[in-house]
């Protein structure tokens, strides 16, 4: 028997029991496991002695951590490589240490019942067989091009070597983790064991495994391959085309902006039909490019930024969270019907409230189509939708108000009409509901101060579409009670959500700043330029939409009214431009929805709407040339601005949470790092040069705020 490695290693311990190795990895004082190269050197002498072994039969990787095997490579490791060539040594060093792994002289396991992801696979593949538990928490996946890097343990080659091109491709490009079945299903891995009787149903495997016709069998499911696999994987010419249309579906998806799905592209092409060490070297060369990049840089950051996020309690003391379980939401549109789908999906009966039921009937087939995508992709079953979608019901009166946890209102954005509605609704709800608004801009102070109790009443902000927005805004008002926001918080988590909690003001945290970068555009066709000029700037930049897309997807009606409680709350600084008056006016003149805005759209076809073209004519308003620079400086810098008064005020805690929000609200590309980050990167005195250029050029809203002068004198920055 080989004495039992000490626990104090980083990583795992060691037994040995009747020819049974088992390492039971279990990071002291972490949540989760995850591989440094400390703990990796641990396991290379491990596998160095066991190599020798005389007794040992079967070598089994398992985890102490609940839902957790390994969780991926320790990301402030990645993040400090800075030096492309330590990189590449760092990377190959763990690639040996998995070649050991791999060259062990009896059969190895990883029992995997949890999160397998980034290098925690990557030891996973170099075992000879793996078993997962049917948890739904179990996941496996190589994650790593989310990070701006690509797996350098071995990832790009045994993945695709295993399971296939075809099924391997999408894993590592999109980095998305597979669940269970369909690891099994992908011959990933080799067995479905109970989660409930995990440890016994695996020690059935590892008895079963030491006998050769078991493993035989298992190796021969493996290599049944079907003829497209066939094709595929041996014909150089099909390896060819397969990579031709990944690298074209990548180029589509990520516009070019993001090199790490390219290179594990590369990786794969170079490496698939070559020796694995030669393959491995292809690899860790191409992983090094990639991890001394600022893209992987701000990505980390991110995922840093996200983490924090998370943890955040965002108030102090401690509240234990009220249990929500049943809910109405007022105002059956686009909002409350995306509202009400999430209700049913992740926790229970939800009741909507309109004036109109054909608007409940349109949030009936909203909530029916998302559950349809859901279904498409296997993420429900049938029974679940029909399940789930019994438990939204309609109503004209406000029935059923008395036993719910939690109000939400998404009806018209007026202050008038919802502090009616609201004075109603709290009459009919018993003393421990919750009153929320999802108004985009309205001040929830204002919209409390009719309220016998204003204590319950809070600003709870969703963005659409409500099925893909990750991020909530949390607004507590002037009387709003401490513990009422940290239900809330704790209800957006339970949503799966992220929330972030921000000060009341108009347009709170992310619209504030958004928005005058959807009006500068507006102020650029004023000057001139046309409208797919701005747009396809904006889409250079790397936003998913361009500013006057992105005002036709959301609604020019509602875009108005966001306008007017800015121009109200701000003054001259956020003036709507004259041009967005007068559309204001015209009649069905709300974007995509009433298939006319910037853009004029019919059926799948989208076209400059010429109509703007004339409005601006009429305007007699002298037209300029402004260079692409300006365009680029007065949508991005206006943004930046508003952004550091946001800060300036406290509307949000700390620069991170603002790149977050901004990242998870509007899609501002995560490349950049966020608005804080992007501005760090121009270098903040360039910034406010070159917002005072632009202020004395095209106006005074682009005055620098005091932060960033400020932050220039003194040569800060953000982070
Ligand atoms: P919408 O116009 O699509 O829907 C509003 C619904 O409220 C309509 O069905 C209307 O019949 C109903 N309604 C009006 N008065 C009512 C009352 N007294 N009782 C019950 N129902 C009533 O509006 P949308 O876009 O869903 O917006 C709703 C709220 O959400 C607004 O405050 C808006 O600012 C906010 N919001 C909108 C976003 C968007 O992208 N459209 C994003 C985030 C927030």
């Amino acid at each position: 028997m080989l004495k039992q490695t000490s626990p104090k290693n980083g990583l795992f311990t060691f037994t040995e029991s009747e020819g049974v190795g088992t390492v039971v990895l279990d990071c002291p004082g972490e949540k989760v496991n995850k591989l440094t190269m400390e703990g990796m050197g641990h396991l290379s002498n491990l596998f160095e002695e066991i190599a020798q072994s005389k007794t040992l039969k079967v070598l089994v990787f398992t985890s102490l951590k609940p839902s957790i095997f390994i969780a991926g490579a320790d990301i402030r490791m990645i993040q400090e490589m800075t030096d492309k060539e330590e990189a590449y040594q760092l990377v190959r060093k763990g690639q040996k240490i998995l070649h050991q792994l791999v060259k062990l002289p009896f059969p190895t396991v990883a029992a995997i019942n949890g999160a397998c992801l980034g290098g925690g696979l990557e030891l996973a593949l170099a075992c000879d067989f793996r078993v997962v538990s049917n948890s739904e928490k179990t996941q496996l996946g190589q994650p790593e091009v989310n990070l701006g890097i690509l797996p350098g343990f071995g990832g790009t080659q045994r993945l695709p070597r295993l399971i296939g091109l075809r099924a391997a491709l999408p894993m590592i490009l999109s980095g998305k983790p597979v669940a269970a079945k369909k690891a099994y299903r992908l011959k990933l891995a080799d067995a479905i064991l109970s989660e409930t009787f995990f440890e016994s149903d695996l020690e059935t495997f590892v008895t079963q495994i030491q006998k050769g016709p078991f493993r035989r069998s298992l190796l021969k499911r493996r290599q049944k391959k079907g003829l497209v696999r066939l094709f595929m994987d041996h014909s150089v010419i099909f390896t060819g085309f397969v990579i031709y249309l990944a690298k074209k579906d990548i180029l589509k998806k990520t516009k070019g902006f993001y090199p790490a799905p390219l290179l594990a592209l590369k990786s794969i092409q170079k490496g698939f039909h070559r020796p694995m060490m030669l393959a491995l070297r292809v690899e860790a060369r191409l992983f090094s490019e990639l991890v001394t990049t600022p893209i992987c840089k701000s990505l980390i950051q991110l995922f840093f930024h996200q983490d924090a996020l998370k943890k955040e309690p965002f108030i102090k003391g401690s509240f234990e969270p009220r249990d929500i379980k049943r809910a109405s939401v007022l105002g059956a549109g686009l909002m409350g019907g995306g509202i009400a789908w999430l209700f049913s999906h992740r926790v229970g009966d939800i009741r909507i409230k309109d004036l109109y039921w054909d608007s409940i009937q349109h949030s009936y087939q909203a909530a029916r189509e998302i559950y349809s995508q859901l279904e498409k992709r296997r993420r429900v079953t049938p029974s679940e939708v029909t399940m789930k979608m019994h438990r939204i019901s309609g109503t004209l009166e406000y029935t059923g108000l008395h036993h719910v946890d939690v109000v939400m209102e998404a009806i018209v954005e007026s202050m008038g009409v919802k502090k009616r509605v609201l004075s109603d609704v709290e009459a009919l709800v018993s003393d421990h509901t919750i009153i929320a608004s999802n108004t985009s801009s309205l001040s929830i102070t204002q919209m409390a101060s009719d309220l016998k109790v204003p204590e319950r009443f809070i600003g709870f902000h969703f963005f659409s579409p409500v099925n893909r927005m990750p991020l909530i805004e949390v607004i507590p008002g002037d009387k709003t009670s401490p513990e009422v926001v940290a239900s809330m918080v704790a209800f957006a988590r339970q949503l799966k959500k992220t929330p972030v909690v921000v000060k009341n003001c108009p347009g709170f945290l992310v619209n504030r700043v958004l928005l005058p970068y959807v009006s500068e555009a507006v102020f650029l066709i004023q000057d001139g330029v046309a409208t797919n000029t701005i747009d396809a700037l904006a889409d250079s930049f790397g936003m998913p939409l361009g500013p006057l897309s992105l005002a036709d997807e959301v609604g020019l009606d509602v875009g108005f009214k966001v306008m007017l409680s800015l121009e109200d709350g701000y003054g001259d600084r956020m003036k709507r431009p004259q041009l967005m008056l007068m559309l204001s006016e015209l009649e069905e003149f709300y974007g995509k929805k009433s298939g006319v805005g910037f853009y004029t759209y019919s059926g799948k076809k989208k076209h400059v709407n010429p109509q703007v073209k004339q409005l601006v004519q009429e305007l007699e308003m002298k037209k300029r040339a402004v260079p692409e620079e300006d365009i680029l400086d007065r949508l991005f810098l206006i943004l930046v601005n508003e952004a550091a008064r946001c800060l300036e005020e406290n509307v949000v805690s700390q620069p991170a949470y603002l790149d977050m929000a901004m990242v998870m609200g509007t899609g501002f590309p995560p490349f950049r790092g966020g608005v804080c980050a992007y501005a760090d990167s121009l270098g903040i005195q360039v910034v406010v040069d070159r917002l005072k250029f632009l202020s004395e050029k095209y106006g005074s809203r682009f005055e620098p705020a005091s932060l960033l002068v400020d932050m220039a004198k003194s040569g800060k920055t953000f982070y």
